[in-house]
């Protein structure tokens, strides 16, 4: 039986003082309470600060991105490494603002996706379409050439444990969010995708979805079989939201 994660992306949002204020307020809430999984991805200034304040705590942490390279000389980047020492368990890949704004190919996605697993990270891999890409029809081959493309060198034998999020490039940040049907028919896709690869890796992968999930259309959306939590934006940023997002309810 798949759980629910429900995944914070605070994206560049947060300094290291704030991001202390609001790691704090969301223990307060979870220390009292029945959640789903918790994850929090901090900017990579704040993951020493929020690491330190979830020390014994059943909260998980994630970085938003990481160098496909190991080490040396690649000044301004951030190894996989690096990640796993401050404190890491999950790292975020090919999230749609790294795609589009910072240019990453799926070439390169690929080679994070690998290095991410090499360094026993948990990789979630952030998969979506424009706009204009869904209205030409085009979603779910879109999709299907992300996933393919980024788990090329993926070992199945190996059985390492990774992530997808569905996120349609319309749903982020605008308010408009897929419909629980929609999500559902493309996560269900996804699924039947990776039954190609094993059947067992699709009944064991978590597939979140992310765009504009907020504390009154997560419910619906999370009670659909094959969405299995969100990575939740902007309303991750303020506690008491994030956290009604969190709570357990019956499935
Ligand atoms: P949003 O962002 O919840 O603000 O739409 C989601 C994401 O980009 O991961």
């Amino acid at each position: 039986m798949r759980k629910i994660l429900v995944a914070a992306n605070w994206k560049m949002n947060t300094t290291p003082t704030t991001a202390k204020n609001l790691i704090k307020a969301i223990i307060k809430e979870h220390d009292g309470g029945n959640y789903h999984d918790i994850l929090i991805c901090p900017p990579f200034t704040s993951l020493g600060v929020v690491s330190k304040n979830i020390e014994n705590k059943d909260i998980a942490l994630g970085a938003q991105n990481h160098s496909q390279y190991d080490n040396g000389a690649y000044t301004g980047e951030i190894s996989a490494s690096m990640l796993k020492d401050i404190g890491c368990k999950y790292v975020l890949i090919g999230h749609s603002e790294r795609r589009v704004l910072m240019r990453e190919s799926n070439d390169v996605i690929s080679e994070k996706f690998t290095t991410a697993i090499a360094r026993d990270l948990i990789p979630i891999l952030c998969v979506g379409e424009t706009i204009e890409e869904k209205e030409r029809g085009e979603t779910k081959a879109i999709i299907q050439n992300q996933i393919d493309i980024a788990m090329k060198s993926y070992d199945v034998g190996k059985k390492a444990r990774f992530l997808i999020a569905y996120e349609p490039i319309w749903a982020i940040g605008t308010g408009l969010t897929a419909t629980p049907n929609d999500a559902q028919d493309i996560h269900n896709h996804i699924r039947s995708r990776l039954k190609i690869i094993s059947k067992e890796l699709a009944e064991n992968t978590q597939i979140l979805y992310g765009g504009s999930v907020n504390k009154d259309n997560a419910d619906a959306l999370f009670s659909m079989p094959d969405i299995d939590g969100g990575l939740i934006g902007g309303a991750s940023l303020e506690s008491s939201g994030f956290m009604a997002i969190a709570r357990q309810k019956n499935k």
